[in-house]
């Protein structure tokens, strides 16, 4: 019986080979349709339990496999910075094995290179590790989009627009699957916030939803090729995200036709019918009671989906789909089927050199008052660097992003590590670490004293990250399952830097953190200021030579700071963290995220998206548009008027000068980064097609791009607008 079964499969198999020219399909989707007969092949065989085992977690980071067909477990791992620390089958921390991993600088240090190609090289260490430490599946990149200054997650995230973040998702999704195994996009969609991050229900118009949030997931999907998809936490009008038949059902696997699998925040699942019915495939971490007990079988999708089956009520065909992608992504990364996954790497030197790379390329030089950067490290003198992250590793905070990094270079290391017997470094925290705690007299007046004494001060201070594994959010403020208080510093550092301030205006202050904090009252009396973010295990090294001049820094923000809180569009429209009903948060603030806000508002923030200096100078000229009828050809040339070599991120906005609908006053479409000798120039040229002069109508609900005039502004920021053209479309 068996025997005629499989020479009738290898007689299609052969009359669908001999047929390629004819169907003249491509080859991978030869591969695909012969596929999809191994994986109808292995459903047939597979018992109803055997098919729910695989869709629900079998431990704290694994789902069920079919031994007896050969179909292996998924083994999933954060995160998206590196690959976490073993946690065992236990959900214990594993203390005994190695599992320390190349520790790279956070997603929005990543974005604040502009840079696509590192966003792949991001990845193939990112996937090149998970691959070796045994994974499939690597739970990154977080992408969601940073609409307030005050989420406790804006560090694993990239930016505020959805241009820069699909650029940059899409390099890092290449770079995971590129070393054979998964990425999983997260977290889909609009968890924007951790405050009541298990139960808020988001509430955003269509437009929003189109222009602003769904993009960087599409262009994951669609250009990224991302084989899974994280489904959030929170509700999302009125429906859990992993429960959403219009997210998972109508957008994404009916509109972006993913074929690849929908998994489950951990504990993200509360029912068995709907997410069966809307498009879940993967229940994660359901209950940690449940986990911690191993009742696996208690899942949603577990017991309770066999029953509805049995009984009917849930159409068997349901769960085959579940199956089938979940085995596509298996042949996919070749868990399944003869190829054999390429051979990971681990804490390699080229993997060291790209998390250094990232740093230098990410860290934004914010202010620099009368080129007081760089210092001459050949210069005799006394530098007093004060500041509790001056000290701090950082790897382990964070709450799931975290890693048990090789090592880590703190800013204070870095900078010792670069100066020669010419600079004597001395060291005080200045301030401790305890929530609403205010500044500490002793440690002030210790680092006060010297910096009285020093030639000038370096100050590494900012948010905070969280201590260890376990009570990651403790005091965070850049933590999982928190969202910061305001915007102030924490632990009286305003206090501290403006006694410092006093006693020695020689100073560069260095923020460690995920984005913007209020630097308004010290900010004047500041001559220089930099943005070094998380900046991974090579970031002091990179922070301490771009201080001393061996690199010239090129990171812009890839994120508005605002002056003030109140500025800000998530507070001045919108609704944060949620409104009286505390069950609700309302995105009034709609499209007008970030500078789409402020530009359009003529609110003036501290430092604008896509803001960020170099030691040397650049001239934009010659810009010349070519208007043709499906596409927008935009050249212009830049050149290194300074004396050092650089980098530069020419940024290309669309500004449209009538809609039918109201909209911002500029939208960020495309932008390039340019490495340029002293004196030497470059002709940039970009292309625009319709899409990028087009905004969503919900009113027709769909795409439309209105006749008339628009302007093409080439900036090196959203408020720095070097070249300006007009056209008509
Ligand atoms: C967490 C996070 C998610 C992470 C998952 C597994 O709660 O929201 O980003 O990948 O659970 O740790």
């Amino acid at each position: 019986m068996k025997n005629n079964y499989f020479l009738k499969l290898t007689a299609r198999l052969l009359v669908l080979l001999m047929a390629v020219p004819m169907l003249s399909v491509a080859q991978n989707d030869l591969f695909k349709a012969e596929t999809e007969i191994k994986i109808n092949e292995l459903i047939r065989q597979m018992s109803l339990a055997e098919k729910v085992n695989m869709i629900h977690a079998s431990s704290p980071f694994t789902s069920g496999g079919v031994a007896r067909l050969g179909i292996p477990e998924f083994i999933t791992s954060d995160g998206p910075h590196g690959v976490r620390a073993e946690h065992g089958r236990d959900w214990e921390l594993d203390n005994n094995i190695p599992d320390s991993g190349t520790y790279l600088p956070v997603g929005v240090c990543l974005a604040a290179t502009w840079n696509k190609e590192l966003g792949y090289e991001f990845g193939r260490v990112l996937g090149s590790e998970a691959n070796y430490r045994g994974k499939d599946i690597i739970l990154g990149p977080g992408i969601n989009i940073i609409r307030s200054p005050l989420n406790g997650r804006n560090f694993e995230y990239l930016s505020e627009d959805p241009i820069l973040v699909s650029k940059m998702a899409v390099g890092s999704i290449k770079g995971i699957q590129d070393q054979g195994i998964s990425c999983c996009v997260k977290h889909f969609v609009a968890n924007n916030q951790e405050t009541r991050r298990n139960t808020i229900d988001v509430q955003m118009s269509e437009r929003a939803l189109r222009e602003i949030y769904l993009p960087g997931f599409k262009a994951a999907v669609q250009l990224g090729g991302a084989n899974t998809v994280m489904s959030a936490y929170n509700k999302f009008r009125g429906q859990w995200a992993s429960h959403s038949h219009y997210l998972l059902n109508s957008i994404l696997k009916k509109e972006w036709v993913f074929k690849g699998v929908v998994i489950s925040d951990w504990n993200a699942v509360h029912a068995t019918p709907e997410p069966l019915w809307n498009g879940l495939d993967l229940e994660m971490g359901t209950d940690l009671s449940m986990m911690q007990n191993r009742q696996y079988n208690k899942f949603y999708m577990a017991d309770p989906a066999i029953k509805l089956v049995n009984e009917g009520k849930i159409p068997e065909y349901l769960i085959d789909d579940k199956v089938r992608r979940l085995l596509r992504v298996m042949y996919k990364t070749n868990m399944l089927g003869d190829l054999k996954r390429i051979q990971g790497e681990y804490n390699t030197t080229a993997h060291r050199q790209t998390a250094l790379q990232i740093s230098e390329e990410g860290i934004v030089l914010l202010k620099n008052e009368n080129n007081f950067l760089p210092l001459n490290k050949k210069q005799k003198r006394t530098i007093a660097v004060i500041g509790f992250n001056a000290d701090r590793k950082q790897s382990l905070g964070g709450g799931s992003s975290q890693v048990r990094a090789f090592y880590e270079i703190t800013p204070l290391a870095g900078l010792q590590n670069i100066v020669g017997k010419n600079v004597t470094i001395n060291y005080e925290p200045g301030y401790e670490v305890k929530r609403n705690g205010g500044a500490n007299t002793e440690l002030m007046n210790r680092a006060v004293a010297i910096a009285s004494k020093a030639d000038m001060v370096i100050y590494v201070g900012g948010s905070f990250h969280g201590y260890t594994h376990d009570n990651w959010s403790d005091n965070a403020y850049d933590a999982e399952d928190t969202d910061k208080p305001d915007m102030m510093l924490p632990f009286g550092q305003d206090e501290l830097i403006k006694a410092i301030l006093a006693v020695n205006p020689k100073m560069v202050v260095v923020m460690v953190g995920g984005g913007a904090m209020d630097m308004r009252l010290w900010i004047n009396e500041t001559p220089a200021i930099i943005q070094s973010w998380y900046a991974g295990m090579e970031g002091g090294h990179a922070l301490a030579r771009i201080i001393f001049g061996d690199v010239n820094p090129s990171g812009k923000l890839p994120m508005t700071f605002p002056k003030k809180l109140e500025d800000h569009p998530s507070q001045a429209m919108g609704e944060f963290p949620y409104d009286t009903s505390g069950l609700a948060v309302h995105y009034y603030d709609d499209i007008y995220v970030g500078y789409r806000y402020y530009d359009t508002w003529k609110v003036v923030p501290e430092f604008a998206f896509g803001h960020g200096l170099s030691y040397t100078n650049f001239e934009y000229s010659n810009l010349n548009i070519l208007n043709e009828n499906a596409k927008v050809t935009i050249s212009f040339t830049i050149k290194n008027t300074g004396k050092l070599a650089g980098a530069e991120i020419a940024q290309v906005y669309v500004k449209p000068y009538q809609s039918v609908l109201p909209r911002p006053e500029k939208e960020l479409k495309e932008f390039d980064k340019v490495y340029l000798e002293p004196g030497a120039f470059k002709t940039v040229t970009l292309q625009l097609t319709n899409d990028d002069f087009s905004y969503f109508d919900d009113l027709k609900n769909t795409w439309v791009m209105d006749p008339g005039k628009y302007g093409i502004l080439v900036g090196a920021s959203s408020r720095d607008i070097k070249l300006s053209g007009m056209l008509s479309r």
